[in-house]
């Protein structure tokens, strides 16, 4: 056991400096990232049967001799659309999707398959299957809809590698024929024909012109994976016959099922997320996407299908039969490339509970391949806000660092010539401006490409990755000082014109008769300016770029005097008057000292004219709960977070909520739906709250100082109804846990950390009476937390918490 008080407590804050017995160094962890080239053979092809998007899937095949055993046989394969292989009719590997979703043109990952197994001497068969995928389906919405995104061929590149040397590479040798797939597509869904199953190549292929091998990148995450199935919790029949299934959970995937009828019947099946207040399969938030399966029976007994080149986000199905034919089962299979849970929480409160529950759900769906907005509507982009403010949390639930290190090598990949960053990566938009009209560049979105990394940082200690990204970091943040007027950004209203900025999007503000103030975009978009000046210069100085630390650091300060005189009234209000306002200016240190006291008391002023009830949005709400305890309020914090009612968390959860959604009103209280169309009950953006709940409630967090939770936080905030509070994390150090009762107002907090770490613990001056492991430890008292270290092992902190009168 090693504790010991720390008297210094700025100390601990700086980077090198470290107050333990031991002095041995405590190294940050480091995740190496570095992809390794490989020359090809092979050459990508393209289908001479393929008729282009929205027709027929195809194949390509080529029979190959095997000379020896062929064990150690590799397979590398990539390819322009989406592509399932097959050797001997056997599929090689389980992942999804693959080659997986990149800035295609500049980054096409490509997979390795051990195919020994799969090999026999003399005659085998590959044959590889493409559908249209996120290469050239229908990308964006009806009004501003793209096809043929990154090109109109389809194709694959694929060769098999054994100690012998090259046993079958793709060239214009290969042949193609038709598959049963009849159309496919991300957003469509598909139509299958099972009548067409006997597959024929009798035509053949051709090099696609222009395809550079230089873009092929080893994948550099898990392939999607299909995670149990889930079986019906409840089937109806609809007035037309149809039959409803419920899954009883919302999530990303698609469905398998058994079916038996006569030849040419035909099965449809619709996806829904919500059922309307009259019970009614309710799939008007898909908009332009059909998000729909036909399958047309062989006939002769049993059938089981489930999609190749598509999922879909539901939690209902509608299932229509044409001719004779009856489903025998059908169940759900969610996907998701957040494979392996690394984070636990529970609390006495089940709604809170399910809400965590609901976050790592909607975390899956939203991270297949790519952090997107949402699973099911004709968006399911990698929009950079929304990873921005979910990354932290993210980290905590799953080990993210490689999807995420991956999707900011395309965010930097889509980053245009003046530095701006687009509003989603990869982005369809690029070679498409005629769509979607300047689709990049709004503060607090791009801010992405200097917070996500950073958050790798913290969690994972991987340098790296800040090196990696920091001039795009730096032309980001050049792009934003440009579109300031020395130094307040004001942006222009309508997307299409430079500097525009999504601001706080979604801030609630109108379920009271007269409207919330909600924080302006100038507001918005000079917070998001100061925020990644300050962190660059972190960054910078990080890396030890004195030069870069300083410039960044003078523009940070610039920015923050310019910010207080515009956004700070004499009497320290905030000018839009509004909680995001005040939880990001206090989070980011905007006010000044003098303003402190009043602004506070401002701030408290929004929550109660609120009626205690959130007024963020998506830039606000992970910014909201932390800085009310970091105001000394941590009470308020509780109750705005455990408050049931519209807007709030734990409203949705009431509601019947199995994942997050993406606007607190989404179905109001009458059960009437906000927008129908402008609608996703599956948006982790609002799970970001998460967050606090590891690092606020249950208290620990990764130290930027010795990152990699090399060092460990420990600052509970005490909710005596939420007793008892458990939380664990498979940290990259190691098991961190987390824990606390309250009895009669004395604590026990209980903390393990992890044999490679160290930990410092962090009491609020509110907490009196402190002993460690049965050693009473001195109050600070005043306004000072009280801080010690704590080394590995088990540690069981008991203290009184003085509960404020009132
Ligand atoms: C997406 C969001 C995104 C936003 C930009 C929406 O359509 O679904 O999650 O961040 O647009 O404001």
């Amino acid at each position: 056991m090693h504790i010991e008080r720390c008297t210094n407590t700025v100390e601990l804050e700086e980077r090198g400096r470290y107050c333990l017995n031991d002095a041995s160094p405590i190294l940050p962890a480091m995740r190496s990232s570095v992809a390794e080239p490989r020359s090809w053979i092979a050459q990508m092809i393209r289908p001479l049967a393929d008729g282009g998007v929205g027709t027929r899937a195809t194949f390509l095949t080529k029979t190959f001799a095997v000379t020896g055993d062929g064990r150690d046989a590799i397979l590398y394969i990539s390819a322009l659309g989406l592509y399932r292989a097959f050797i001997n009719g056997k599929r090689v590997g389980d992942d999804q999707l693959t080659p997986g979703w990149t800035s295609y043109h500049d980054r096409l990952s490509y997979q390795t398959y051990p195919v020994g197994h799969l090999l026999k001497a003399g005659d085998n068969v590959i044959e590889i299957w493409l559908g249209d995928g996120w290469y050239r389906s229908q990308m964006g919405w009806k009004r501003s809809h793209i096809f043929n995104t990154w090109g109109s061929e389809i194709g694959a590149i694929a060769e098999i590698v054994s100690g012998s040397g090259t046993l079958v590479a793709t060239d214009p040798s290969w042949k193609s024929g038709l598959l049963p797939i009849l159309e496919n597509g991300i957003y469509f869904g598909e139509r299958y024909d099972a009548r067409e199953e006997t597959l024929i190549a009798d035509q053949g292929s051709a090099p696609v012109d222009g395809f550079s091998k230089k873009t092929l990148v080893p994948h550099e995450i898990n392939g999607v994976k299909e995670l149990p199935a889930l079986k019906p919790v409840m089937e109806f029949n609809d007035a037309e016959g149809r039959t409803i299934y419920d899954f009883g959970q919302n999530s990303g995937g698609y469905v398998a099922f058994t079916v038996s009828g006569e030849r040419a019947a035909k099965i449809t099946i619709e996806h829904s997320e919500i059922l309307d207040k009259h019970g009614v399969f309710d799939n008007a938030n898909m908009r332009s996407a059909a998000a729909r399966i036909e399958y047309t029976l062989k006939g002769g007994g049993e059938e089981t299908y489930k999609p190749t080149f598509t999922f879909f986000g539901f939690r209902y199905v509608r299932v229509a039969v044409e001719g004779k034919a009856k489903i025998v089962s059908i169940v759900s299979i969610p996907t998701t490339s957040a494979i392996a849970p690394r984070a636990t929480f529970s609390s006495a409160s089940p709604l809170v509970n399910r809400l965590v529950e609901n976050t790592v759900w909607s975390q899956r769906a939203n991270f297949i391949e790519v952090p997107t907005d949402c699973p099911q509507r004709d968006e399911r982009f990698g929009w950079t806000g929304d990873a921005q403010v979910f990354a932290p949390t993210a980290c905590y639930l799953t080990d993210s660092h490689a999807i995420l290190t991956k999707w900011l090598r395309d965010v930097m990949a889509d980053q245009r010539p003046d530095g701006a960053i687009a509003h989603v990566s990869p982005d369809p938009s690029r070679n498409h401006e005629d769509a979607f009209p300047r689709f990049y560049g709004s503060t607090g979105w791009g801010d992405a490409i200097c917070i996500v990394p950073w958050v790798l940082y913290e969690h994972y200690g991987d340098r790296a990755i800040l090196e990696e990204t920091l001039p795009a970091m730096v032309r980001w943040n050049d792009y934003e000082w440009s579109i300031s007027n020395g130094p307040i950004v004001r942006p222009p209203p309508r997307w299409s014109d430079r500097g525009f900025t999504f601001g706080d999007w979604l801030q609630p503000k109108e379920d009271f008769l007269k409207s919330f103030p909600t924080m302006g975009d100038d507001a918005a978009a000079t917070i998001y300016l100061y925020i990644s000046s300050a962190l660059i210069a972190r960054v910078a100085e990080t890396l030890g770029d004195l030069a870069l630390a300083k410039r960044m650091q003078a523009r940070a300060q610039q920015v923050k005097k310019a910010f207080q005189h515009e956004f700070i009234t004499p009497s320290g209000r905030l000018v839009y008057d509004d909680q995001s306002s005040y939880a990001l200016a206090f989070m980011h240190d905007l006010i000044p000292p003098e303003h402190v006291e009043a602004a506070k008391n401002y701030f408290k002023a929004t929550i109660a004219r609120a009626q205690g009830r959130i007024g963020t949005g998506f830039i606000g709400t992970p910014a909201l709960l932390p800085a009310l305890v970091k105001i000394g309020e941590p009470e308020l914090a509780a109750a705005v977070f455990l408050q049931e009612e519209v807007p709030g968390w734990l409203y949705q959860v009431k509601r019947g909520a199995t994942t997050i959604w993406e606007r607190w009103d989404a179905i109001k209280a009458d059960g009437s739906i906000f927008d129908p169309q402008m609608n996703s009950y599956n948006h982790y953006a609002y799970g970001a709250v998460c967050q606090w709940l590891f690092e606020g409630l249950a208290g620990f967090r990764p130290d930027p100082n010795i990152p990699g939770f090399r060092n460990i936080i420990f600052e509970p905030v005490i909710v005596p109804e939420l007793s008892p509070v458990a939380a664990t994390h498979d940290s990259d150090a190691g098991r961190i846990e987390a824990s606390w009762t309250v009895d009669d107002d004395r604590v026990t907090y209980r903390v393990h950390i992890p044999d490679s770490s160290r930990g410092t613990l962090v009491l609020s001056p509110r907490y009196s009476d402190i002993r460690i492991d049965d050693q009473t430890i001195g109050w600070s008292g005043g306004a000072e937390a009280t801080r010690s270290l704590l080394g590995p092992g088990v540690h069981t902190v008991t203290f009184q918490i003085d509960r404020p009168e009132g």
